[in-house]
């Protein structure tokens, strides 16, 4: 049995509740780990609201540089998107705070880990698979899934025992936030059907009417500059995030799948990861090779699903990696993004490592391409087709075909083996 344990922790109700209610049921020592990853909270208070929940120890880590370089640069070469539209907010963070979780109970001498998560999530999921892959001697201790309290149990929980907790009975929604946006839940948003309410968004109220462009650079795959100016990834992510929000644009309502096996209804707000995943993407269209762009394209959504599973630190995800940084060594340049309300479109796209030749693009008087050797080309690339439509096509003719109801008539050329070589 645990005897001290490393807990994440948010600051939030049931973080709170689980400091005391770890001390209180199990008698462990609870270290409070909270892990800034962007989600712009006042961590001083989280800190000793830690404490003054009964923590022995309270920790803060800024993990705000390390999120955006080793976490969310893969998720852009990835151009991540869970079943093609959830930019993996909560997915990318998670093993983010187990590692800091990890290197924190062995600092603090923790033989436990634990976390908030419930059992019908996603994040329980990452935290686990996360922890005991770094740490298997760790214990894993998950309250919230054996506490059995309901929401309004936890606040009674906390009036008890003196827990300073801002939440209210009504509280309507679950937020998770980190620099790479906002993931909603809960509330009225549990209906599918319903449209998505106003109140709880943040990054993307259009307050701009005036369309405008924003210019965002890239080297080597990774966003570097805003509008010709150098800024640190995590700053970029923040300033793209303000300018694209403001135009209201940015939003994500899904169903989505859980690997837990429920559906659930999730809104989104990511104006920033979705502007720069655009963005990247584009660029790609200009300086990757074909064969690698379409090979690229078929490992993408696999990648995006690995994370969203919670296998960040797993070998598959470390080979896809390898495979997306080598893709990545020429995606330099800059895309133009032009901002409306409601709208966000990439308008143009250069690059010193442009794979695009006007001359063999143009259809002017500077053309370069071969026309003569195309005749040749398009012959044989379908000539397996022409057989085959002599021999066995032509029995389902379009609308505009001569329609018969037996087979082909057989033309006298091709009707014996013989003669066809
Ligand atoms: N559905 C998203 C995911 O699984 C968001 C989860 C948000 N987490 C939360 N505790 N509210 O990644």
């Amino acid at each position: 049995m645990a005897k001290r344990v490393a807990l994440a922790y948010s600051g939030g109700l049931d973080t709170s509740v689980a400091v005391k209610w770890l001390g209180e049921e199990l008698g462990v020592e609870v270290v409070a780990v909270a892990v800034d990853v962007g989600q712009g909270d006042d961590f001083e208070a989280i800190r000793r609201r830690a404490l003054d929940a009964g923590a022995v120890e309270s920790v803060v880590v800024d993990a705000r540089r390390e999120m955006a370089e080793d976490f969310v640069v893969p998720a852009i070469f990835a151009n991540a998107r869970y079943e093609g539209r959830y930019p993996l907010v909560s997915a990318l963070s998670r093993p983010v705070i187990v590692r800091h979780l990890v290197a924190q109970a062995r600092l603090h001498g923790a033989d436990a880990v634990a976390h908030g998560s419930t059992g019908k999530g996603n994040d329980q999921v990452r935290f686990d698979v996360g922890a005991r892959t770094l740490a298997p001697d760790l214990e894993i201790l998950a309250p919230a899934r054996t506490w059995g309290l309901t929401r309004a149990d936890c606040i009674d929980y906390a009036a008890r025992h003196s827990i300073p907790v801002e939440a209210t009975k009504e509280k309507l929604y679950s937020i998770d936030e980190n620099l790479w946006g906002r993931a909603i839940e809960c509330g009225v948003i549990e209906n599918p059907w319903a449209g998505p309410p106003d109140e709880p968004f943040t990054l993307t109220r259009a307050t701009q009417s005036k369309p405008r462009e924003v210019v965002i650079g890239f080297e080597g795959g990774v966003p570097v500059m805003l509008d010709g100016r150098r800024v640190a990834l995590a700053e970029l992510i923040g300033e793209l995030s303000s300018v694209v929000g403001a135009y209201g644009w940015g939003r994500v309502d899904m169903v989505e799948n859980r690997r837990v096996g429920i559906k659930s209804r999730e809104v989104y707000e990511c104006p920033a990861s979705l502007a720069l995943i655009l963005a990247h993407a584009d660029l790609e269209g200009l300086t990757l090779e074909r064969d690698v762009s379409h090979e690229k394209a078929r490992l993408e959504p696999r990648w995006a699903e690995l994370v969203y599973d919670g296998l960040w630190f797993s070998p598959l995800r470390e080979a896809i990696d390898a495979f997306f940084s080598t893709t990545q060594r020429h995606v330099t340049g800059d895309v133009r993004l032009v901002l409306a309300p409601g709208s966000c479109i990439v308008a143009g796209r250069r690059s010193p490592m442009s794979l695009y030749d006007h001359g063999l693009a143009t259809y002017d008087a500077s053309d370069t391409f071969e026309h003569k050797d195309a005749e040749g080309f398009s012959r044989i690339w379908g000539l397996g087709l022409v057989t085959w439509a002599a021999r066995q096509g032509g029995g389902s003719p379009g609308p505009a075909g001569t329609a018969t109801d037996g087979p082909p008539a057989r033309s006298p050329e091709v009707s014996g083996d013989e003669e066809s070589k």
